[in-house]
């Protein structure tokens, strides 16, 4: 079966890098492409990479076109996702990149980004650890799925393994995180200029303030066997000169009692056999360089017994394994093709 295919947000990044993935798909057809500003537009002018899709014009982001497809992406700013799931009823399959359907609790959302909140869909990060099993068991079937932010899952898939097996501490996490640009998107913002982030590492959104923090509690909250123990995350982006890519520094106290080899075994045991999540060899740790392009987060684990910490360092790619990939990997587990369809282990480098 060949599912027909619409994806929106066509001219932005993360739809760009939905496509590029989905060019190579061999059950999909790419039929509609959308956009807003650039509607009206051939697809080739916003995204020269995307050859294959020379033939695509942008047409403009309503339920009536979105509408008539096996399966939808949603590739549009927070907020804007939310207004087309209900007329997109009819639609068997609907994947959205944007935050509307993430969170669970309507505090949060209301916390941290205001406007109405909808209804939880489906979390496409399949190999979050999930009370005994993973998320991919969920995904299975699955017709709304909401893909993950991508310093969220970054920093979940760092931690899941630690606070579910019990040995790291969650209410003290400490996370900081190397981010590329295109994390923000497309769309013109002076502080994202050239002039402004080459040559220099930029913070922002100190102090609590990261829209991924209920995400990443959320994610973390189910992964914990103990519910009672809180979960606090100290979470800091800073802004560096490469395109795309995440690395980002995990930290937490070890639970009493854990010893190394409990540590390591958590980590191991969780992502020992899986294809895109995997932990190196102990005293290695990933280079953003090594996942470019790649569905993988590569991750190296250290324990710090001076400062009683676990250190966990992540490389992702934002567009890949951070958006476009978890959203084509859970698609295919929704849909029970083969789960790694279209998505590559190998990254780009130098
Ligand atoms: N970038 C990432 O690494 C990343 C990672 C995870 C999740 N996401 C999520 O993916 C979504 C898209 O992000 P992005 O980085 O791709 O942003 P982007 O590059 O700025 O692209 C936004 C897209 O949405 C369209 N758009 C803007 N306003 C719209 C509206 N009112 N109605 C319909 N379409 C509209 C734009 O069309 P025009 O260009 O024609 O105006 C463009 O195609 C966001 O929710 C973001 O949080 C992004």
């Amino acid at each position: 079966m060949t599912y027909s295919v619409a994806v929106s947000g066509a001219s932005g990044y993360a739809g760009g890098e939905i496509l590029r993935i989905l060019a190579a798909h061999p059950d999909v057809e790419i039929r509609t492409v959308t956009a807003h500003s650039n509607a009206g537009q051939k697809l080739i002018e916003h995204q020269p990479h995307l050859r294959s899709l020379a033939h695509l014009t942008l047409q403009e982001t309503t339920p009536e076109v979105l509408s008539g497809h096996d399966i939808v992406f949603l590739a549009l700013p927070h907020g804007q996702s939310g207004q087309y799931t209900d007329a997109l009823a009819d639609t068997p399959l609907v994947i959205d990149a944007g935050a509307d359907h993430r969170l669970e609790s309507t505090t949060e959302w209301e916390k941290f980004y205001g406007g109405d909140h909808h209804h939880p869909w489906t979390y496409g990060v399949p190999e979050l650890l999930v009370g005994g099993g993973t998320q991919r068991e969920l995904l299975r079937g699955a017709t709304r799925i909401a893909a993950p932010g991508c310093n969220a899952s970054t920093v979940s898939l760092s931690l899941a393994p630690g606070v579910s097996a019990g040995v790291i501490d969650p209410s003290d996490i400490v996370t900081v995180l190397a981010v590329g640009p295109s994390g923000a998107g497309k769309s013109l913002k002076p502080h994202l200029l050239g002039s402004e982030i080459l040559g220099t590492a930029n913070p922002y959104a100190v102090g609590g303030g990261h829209r991924h923090i209920p995400e990443i509690r959320q994610a973390l909250a189910a992964a914990m066997s103990e519910t009672a123990v809180p979960i606090r995350i100290s979470f800091t982006p800073v802004i560096v000169p490469m395109a795309r890519g995440i690395l980002a520094t995990s930290t937490a106290p070890i639970a009493a009692g854990a010893t190394d080899d409990d540590i390591r075994a958590a980590w191991e045991r969780a992502y020992g056999d899986e294809t895109f999540v995997q932990l190196l060899p102990a005293g290695h740790f990933p280079r953003t360089a090594d996942v470019l392009g790649a569905n993988t987060a590569l991750m190296g684990l250290a324990i710090d017994r001076d400062a009683n910490r676990v250190v966990v360092v992540t490389a992702v790619d934002n567009l890949v394994k951070g958006t476009a990939g978890a959203a084509v990997q859970s698609m295919n587990i929704a849909l029970g093709l083969p789960e790694g369809r279209a998505l590559t282990v190998n990254g780009v480098a130098p």
